[in-house]
């Protein structure tokens, strides 16, 4: 099934779930390849992170006909400071911007929004509309869209390990009975299932330090496609492809 997908319209569209049981529930997207889009075009890096954030409401209508129950988008990441300050400070406008206007059109389509990451770097009016726009979207659950914002695997990591070191100082936890169990419930995902699928765009095949402890059974795709280019019929393909795949979790197949 297509989804009804028109960019400029405000409104978005996400028709029943037609649900192929062999789909990746949880799909994970590092959105790659904005400056080199922009810069194929002449035009400014922020032109093309302009594009990309237009591309996600397509992606986000494409998960109910594909059987997608999970979609977390890579948006900003602990090492994206080190950008000029003209990209920064654009990115976060970005952000405050498309929260602003995409905030009512994602209530009413049912999509649960949540951030990742460490916000105490971002600014107060940001940090203001993200806690709005997931109060806003807790009773929904057609899509889970989880953004990644100001996010790094390892800094989550460490973040964890710090709360989960305070709670056996408090003697809230007994340190012998910590497990592999015990550190994902520290952890920003704590509440979203391990991505089954993790597509990089822009050709690059790099990690890029996402969802680091979460993806260590994911499958991965590694497209060429710019992300501004990236298309429901692509993201469709994408995760068609998944289900011919065979994950054994590290067992044998009996
Ligand atoms: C990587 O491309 C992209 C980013 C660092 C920003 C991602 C942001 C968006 C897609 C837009 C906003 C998203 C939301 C949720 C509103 P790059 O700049 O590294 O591209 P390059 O590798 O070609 O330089």
């Amino acid at each position: 099934m297509k989804p009804a997908l028109n960019p400029q319209q405000n409104e978005i569209s996400i028709p029943a779930e037609a649900n192929p049981m062999s789909g990746p529930r949880h799909v994970a997207i590092i959105m790659d390849g904005n400056g080199r889009w922009a810069q194929m075009r002449n035009r400014p890096r922020l032109f093309g992170h302009h594009a990309g954030a237009r591309r996600v409401r397509q992606i986000v209508e494409a998960c109910p006909p594909n059987g997608v129950n999970y979609l977390t988008i890579f948006a900003f990441s602990t090492e994206n400071w080190k950008r000029t300050q003209v990209e920064v400070s654009g990115l976060m406008k970005l952000f405050q911007r498309y929260i602003t206007k995409e905030a009512r059109t994602l209530a009413d389509a049912g999509v649960r929004v949540r951030f990742i990451g460490d916000r105490v770097r971002l600014n107060d009016k940001l940090v203001e509309l993200m806690d709005s726009l997931e109060s806003m979207t807790e009773k929904n659950d057609k899509v889970h869209l989880t953004i990644a914002l100001n996010y790094g695997g390892r800094d989550e990591v460490a973040r964890a390990t710090k709360r989960l070191a305070q709670d056996v100082a408090s003697g809230k936890l007994d340190p012998e009975i910590v497990d592999e169990e015990t550190l994902p419930k520290y952890l920003d995902t704590y509440v979203l299932p391990d991505p089954d699928l993790v597509i990089r765009t822009s050709g690059e095949a790099r990690i890029s330090n996402f969802l680091l402890w979460q993806s260590a059974y994911s499958e991965y795709e590694f497209v060429e496609t710019l992300w501004p280019d990236f298309t429901a019929e692509e993201f469709g393909a994408l995760t068609s492809k998944y289900g011919n795949r065979d994950r054994r979790f590290g067992g044998v197949k009996v």
